[in-house]
C-alpha cells in the first residue's frame, strides 16, 4: 500500500513536468546552461525579453555584444560576461530550437 502511495505520488508529481518539458530538446547540451536564464526569461525562454524561437546568431549575438561592453554593469550584461563563447553558442542554440 506504501509502494502505491509512493508511485501514485511521484507519478503526479512527474507527468505534468515531463508533458511541458520539450521533448526534442530534452537532451540538448545547452540545457543546463540555459536554465540559469529560465529565472528572468522564463522557462525554456517563454516569458519577458522572449527567447524561445529567436535565431541562434541573434541571442549570441548580444550575448557577445553585451560581453564587450565592460562599462555595462547591469544583470544581463554581468550574466553574459560569466559565459566563454562556446557555453553562448550551447545556450543560443537551446533558446532557437523551442517553437516560437
Ligand atoms: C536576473 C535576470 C536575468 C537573467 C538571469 C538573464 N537575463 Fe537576459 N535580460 C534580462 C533583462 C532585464 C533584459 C532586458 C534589459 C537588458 O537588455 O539588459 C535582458 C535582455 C536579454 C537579451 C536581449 C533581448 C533583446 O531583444 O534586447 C538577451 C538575448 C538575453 N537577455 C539573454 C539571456 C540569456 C541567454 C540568459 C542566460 C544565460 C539571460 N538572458 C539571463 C534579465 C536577465
Amino acid at each position: 500500500m506504501k509502494h502505491l502511495l509512493t508511485t501514485i505520488v511521484a507519478v503526479s508529481v512527474l507527468l505534468p513536468a515531463l508533458a511541458s518539458a520539450n521533448p526534442a530538446t530534452l537532451n540538448h547540451p545547452g540545457r543546463l546552461l540555459a536554465s540559469n536564464c529560465f529565472q528572468c526569461h522564463g522557462t525554456d525562454g517563454y516569458g519577458m525579453e522572449h527567447l524561445a524561437g529567436e535565431r541562434a546568431s541573434e541571442i549570441s549575438g548580444e550575448l557577445m555584444e553585451m560581453q564587450f561592453e565592460p562599462a555595462r554593469q547591469d544583470i544581463m550584461a554581468v550574466h553574459a560576461q560569466a559565459y566563454t563563447a562556446e557555453e553562448i553558442n550551447l545556450i543560443a542554440d537551446y533558446f532557437s530550437k523551442q517553437p516560437k
